[in-house]
């Protein structure tokens, strides 16, 4: 009897336990907007919310349901949804709404803007409460998300005196997403944008979408892959568009399309798409009118025109400004913008494809309609793990510029390795374009301080599709998260932006916060490491850019090739873009030139960006370029091993079904750092014909080996 008691028990405790765990383990969908519960409830908390306005808009009532199920959540029980305002009440309230309180207790429209808001603890009809107070509805929503992550985050909520605005106006996530759900660079599954269903059902993961970027602060999505198809300005898809619009309107959120040029030959037949054309101009009016129909706060046109084949106004012999003006004036008198890719390169490759951009912009500087920005990549070449900033920063004053970034990983990895993009990301904001004078920060020229721009913004190609965990892992959640974070303020740090992120996404112990914060920070440097050190770029597989393959110079095009881009020969290694080559370094301001120019002082991280140097050249740390090249790979591979151990010390920490997946990703992202290392080191040997640094070991297999590896089915192809 003792032992079947002992039985049922242990079975009871098997149960128990199993129990727990799959309530306990996470499959990331919640991102960071998790809400786990605080170990201890503080005294400053909340004890109810109020919405203190006479009228409460669909937005409020997104803020007070976030609030209802964090506090739920965080505190173990909902606040109080009370209609007067009590001791330690959150009280939510804004000009827009009404605000039913004593005068001067909103923020006026100087200090906050029309998105921003305060958090502030202070005594209304003498009683203590915090406010969260705006000039807009969607400033409190911020406000709202801003309060409770520092409430999940374990801050202090007690004495709060805050203010915050975003810096700047557009901060938008690019979809690559196909109408057949296709995701061009996407690595987490199928396009969320149910085109088929819609508008009939309209997937309720659309408003979880909003809230996870209202919460960060991003204000608009281009819901289609700028490779674009005109068939989504058609009426059978603008009802879907309006479909989606219409979810995401209360999270403060602006749908855009991507134009394609051709739509009027396209659709409706014209001879010609020529934008000077008044046929032309006037079916751009019409169906910008008849999107506003649809969708009455549209944001206006994304579009890539006159590149990678895309058709645009070059085709009728226009400039970019002709093309990028007549969009602007259709969808002027709606309060529209056009956003204008300044990602072009000549089909004919008449010029180093990294000087194509600034020679066929700077001169159309001035010449954009008001309501155009040109969005610029944070590099002249390609989202690379590496690159210096891209020298139209600074180069155009009269032009508002706003910089595109890339969140999904095509270049970095996919979504199985882990590289934080927080920090390549603060690197180009913070690079100092010294173009009207030190301090010009790429960030400041973004975000329209130094040439007072009209508009303002940035763009993140979104790495968001179908996975459970939206992003493809739990890590590439942090660079949708650090998108949203840079984009309301581009001078924010990185570092502070990954523990943030880490404290409502895996545990607010400080130790565990420290450890993951620190394998986010060296991850990014880990894969340029052991993909494309000391300023090589673009050695990824053709097509899909998975893997190594420096050895490809036999493309369509020269410029698609690694050759390309790295030059190697016997003799030497590295593009030189000095005045003895193509000059690309000309390009940037007087002392950024002078600095990037000479061997003396460039630094490695971009020597063979910008020069071509012998194998046996002598580093700043007396190694030779071979010795050093060889030594980046190594360290690379050297750092992941420390991320994998890093994370194995956390078991326990984090729940199974994350843990594992983190875990079993950088056993991939290991065996991959290796293969970049060896599949690149029998390639360079090949060439150069040196043997190996002491201590290091040959690469397992040859040359032809690593070339034989193909891969037709990797994820994410482009067009
Ligand atoms: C890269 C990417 C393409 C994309 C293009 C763009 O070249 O590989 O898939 O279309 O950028 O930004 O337009």
């Amino acid at each position: 009897m003792k032992n079947f008691i002992t039985h049922i028990a242990a079975a009871f405790c098997l149960l128990a336990s199993s129990l727990f765990q799959q309530a306990v383990a996470e499959d990331g969908y919640e991102l960071w907007l998790r809400y786990e519960k605080l170990e201890q409830v503080p005294k400053s908390a909340p004890r109810s919310v109020v919405a203190a306005c006479s009228d409460l808009s669909p937005t409020l009532d997104a803020a007070l349901s976030e609030i209802l199920r964090a506090s739920a959540s965080i505190l173990g029980t909902p606040l109080k949804q009370g209609d007067r305002i009590s001791r330690h009440a959150l009280v939510l309230t804004s000009e827009a709404c009404g605000a039913t309180l004593p005068n001067g207790t909103l923020p006026n429209a100087d200090e906050v803007g029309t998105e921003g808001y305060v958090l502030q603890s202070t005594l209304i009809n003498g009683k203590p409460v915090t406010l969260i107070a705006a000039q807009s509805d969607i400033g409190v929503l911020y406000g709202v998300f801003d309060y409770l992550r520092r409430m999940s985050s374990g801050e202090a909520i007690a004495d709060l005196d805050v203010i915050s605005r975003p810096k700047t106006q557009l901060r938008l996530l690019n979809h690559w997403d196909n109408l057949d759900r296709h995701v061009e660079r996407g690595y987490s599954g199928q396009s969320i944008w149910d085109w088929h269903r819609l508008p009939g059902y309209v997937d309720p993961r659309y408003t979880d979408y909003a809230r996870a970027n209202a919460s960060i602060g991003i204000n608009g999505t281009s819901l289609t892959n700028v490779n674009s198809d005109a068939t989504v300005l058609t009426p059978h898809y603008l009802e879907k568009v309006a479909a989606i619009a219409d979810v995401l309107r209360p999270y403060g959120i602006k749908v855009y399309l991507t134009a394609r040029f051709s739509a009027p030959i396209e659709l409706d037949g014209l001879a010609t798409a020529d934008p000077l054309d008044p046929a032309v101009q006037t079916w751009w009016q019409a169906k910008t009118d008849e999107i506003y129909d649809y969708v009455p706060d549209f944001g206006g046109f994304l579009v890539k025109a006159n590149s990678e084949g895309q058709p645009g106004p070059q085709d009728y012999g226009r400039s970019h400004a002709e093309g990028a003006n007549m969009l602007a004036k259709a969808v002027a008198p709606h309060g529209g913008v056009v956003m204008w890719r300044a990602f072009v390169y000549s089909a004919e490759e008449p010029e180093d494809r990294v000087r194509q951009a600034y020679t066929e912009f700077v001169p159309l500087d001035g010449q954009f309609a008001e309501n155009v920005l040109v969005q610029v990549k944070n590099g002249p070449l390609d989202f690379q793990p590496r690159e210096p900033f891209h020298p139209l920063f600074g180069a155009m004053p009269e032009t508002p510029l706003m910089i595109e970034l890339q969140i999904t990983k095509e270049y970095l990895g996919f979504s199985t390795h882990l590289a934080y993009l927080g920090t390549l990301w603060e690197e180009v904001l913070a690079a100092d374009t010294k173009t009207k004078g030190d301090g010009t920060t790429v960030a400041s020229v973004v975000d329209g301080e130094t040439y007072d721009y009209a508009y303002t913004g940035m763009a993140g190609v979104s790495n968001i599709g179908t996975d459970r965990n939206w992003a493809g892992s739990i890590f590439d959640q942090a660079n949708w998260y650090a998108f949203g974070r840079l984009a309301w303020n581009p001078d924010a740090s990185a570092e502070d932006i990954a523990r943030e992120w880490v404290k409502q996404t895996f545990s607010r112990k400080p130790e565990v916060v420290d450890e993951i914060t620190d394998m986010m920070m060296k991850s990014r440097e880990a894969v340029v490491d052991y993909m494309t050190p000391l300023g090589l770029t673009h050695l990824m597989g053709t097509g899909h850019h998975y893997g190594p393959a420096p050895w490809v110079d036999d493309l369509g095009r020269a410029d698609w090739t690694p050759y390309y881009y790295h030059k190697a020969t016997r003799g030497g290694i590295g593009f030189d873009r000095t005045e003895t080559g193509s000059d690309a370094v000309d390009q940037y301001a007087g002392p950024v030139a002078q600095e990037w120019a000479s061997l003396e002082t460039v630094p490695d991280s971009l020597l063979l960006w910008f020069h071509h140097v012998p194998w046996d050249y002598e580093m700043q740390d007396g190694s030779t370029l071979w010795q050093s090249l060889v030594a980046h790979y190594a360290r690379g591979i050297t750092t992941v091993a420390e991320m994998q151990s890093e994370w194995a010390s956390l078991k326990g920490e984090i729940d199974s079904e994350r843990f594992n997946q983190v875990t079993d990703y950088l056993n991939i992202q290991h065996e991959e750092a290796q293969w970049w290392r060896d599949a690149s080191i029998a390639y360079w040997q090949s060439i150069n014909q040196l043997p190996l640094p002491a201590g290091e070991a040959p690469p397992p297999h040859d040359l032809d080996y690593y070339k034989s590896l193909s891969f037709p089915n990797a994820p994410g192809q482009g067009e």
